[in-house]
């Protein structure tokens, strides 16, 4: 195991026949990519509800509620997809967390405890995230490069399954810490679909730039390979998820670059 990722790695950080030079815009997904997502939803439900509910429910209620996000958006993408549908709430996101937590709640038997207007704003946990060890000095770096000219050799872009305010509200963190802001904020309020259908990669492309000019930063391996088959370039910031690159490494999907921490991005770029 420890071979096959080593090889792996090597062969992502040369990249092989990629021309980084092309790249004018990097995309970033946020729940896997850039955010502990576990470890900000178990400190977020512990200081919302943490009076009411044992430190092994809270622990429960996250990890419940990441996998019902996780297992769930492909449902809707399925209804959504349906030309008798019409167009989804811009807001499908969080609606979705909405009722994921409602239904974990009630299963883990605990909706009677805790009090309603603290059930309410649980529905905020998912936009106070934390970044990933070196992620804000990373991006920082990279939003600093310049060209010959004196402009910014690259253009950020968040690219996440959330809706707007969600987004908007997890990127916060990187004006107020690290003093930086993204180009783009965009997610499924843009593109009215969730990961990894096509037409969700297609808002990037959609702000001017060439499918070349893309590099998309997956945090998980299905994202990898839809943005990769898109069209994009795409690295995955596979972090301690190193079960899962086996899977990527029978050369069926072509990524470019794998990841094991965010600020490998700078050995690439400059
Ligand atoms: C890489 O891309 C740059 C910019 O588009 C181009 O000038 C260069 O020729 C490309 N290099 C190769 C090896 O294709
Ligand atoms: C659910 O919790 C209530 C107290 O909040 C308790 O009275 C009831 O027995 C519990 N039900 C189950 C099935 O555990
Ligand atoms: C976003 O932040 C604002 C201000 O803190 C808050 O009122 C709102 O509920 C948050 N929305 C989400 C979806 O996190």
């Amino acid at each position: 195991m420890r071979y096959t990722l080593l090889v792996l790695l090597l062969v992502g950080l040369v990249g092989c026949s990629t021309n980084v030079t092309e790249i004018k815009v990097i995309s970033f997904d946020v729940f896997g990519a850039l955010m502990n997502l576990d470890k900000s939803l178990i400190r977020n439900i512990h200081n919302i509800v943490g009076d009411y509910i044992t430190d092994s429910q809270v622990e429960a209620l996250a990890d419940e509620w990441a996998e019902h996000y996780g297992n769930t958006f492909w449902q809707y993408n399925s209804i959504i997809k349906n030309p008798a549908v019409k167009p989804a709430d811009p807001n499908l996101f969080r609606l979705m967390l909405e009722t994921g937590l409602h239904h974990i709640l009630k299963k883990m038997n605990i909706s009677e405890k805790i009090p309603r207007e603290l059930q309410a704003k649980l529905h905020q946990c998912w936009g106070d995230l934390i970044p990933w060890e070196n992620t804000g000095e990373t991006l920082k770096f990279i939003h600093s490069l310049k060209n010959k000219d004196g402009s910014r050799r690259f253009k950020l872009s968040i690219l996440s399954n959330g809706d707007r305010e969600t987004l908007v509200n997890a990127s916060k963190i990187f004006k107020t810490q690290f003093g930086f802001e993204f180009d783009y904020i965009l997610g499924f309020s843009d593109a009215g679909i969730f990961k990894p259908e096509p037409n969700f990669y297609k808002v990037v492309e959609d702000q001017g730039y060439k499918k070349e000019e893309v590099l998309h930063v997956a945090g998980s391996q299905f994202d990898a390979i839809g943005s990769k088959s898109y069209g994009y370039k795409s690295a995955w910031n596979f972090g301690d998820r190193s079960e899962y690159v086996n899977l990527l490494g029978q050369k069926q999907f072509d990524i470019d670059f794998y990841l094991k921490d965010l600020s490998d991005l700078k050995k690439l770029l400059v």
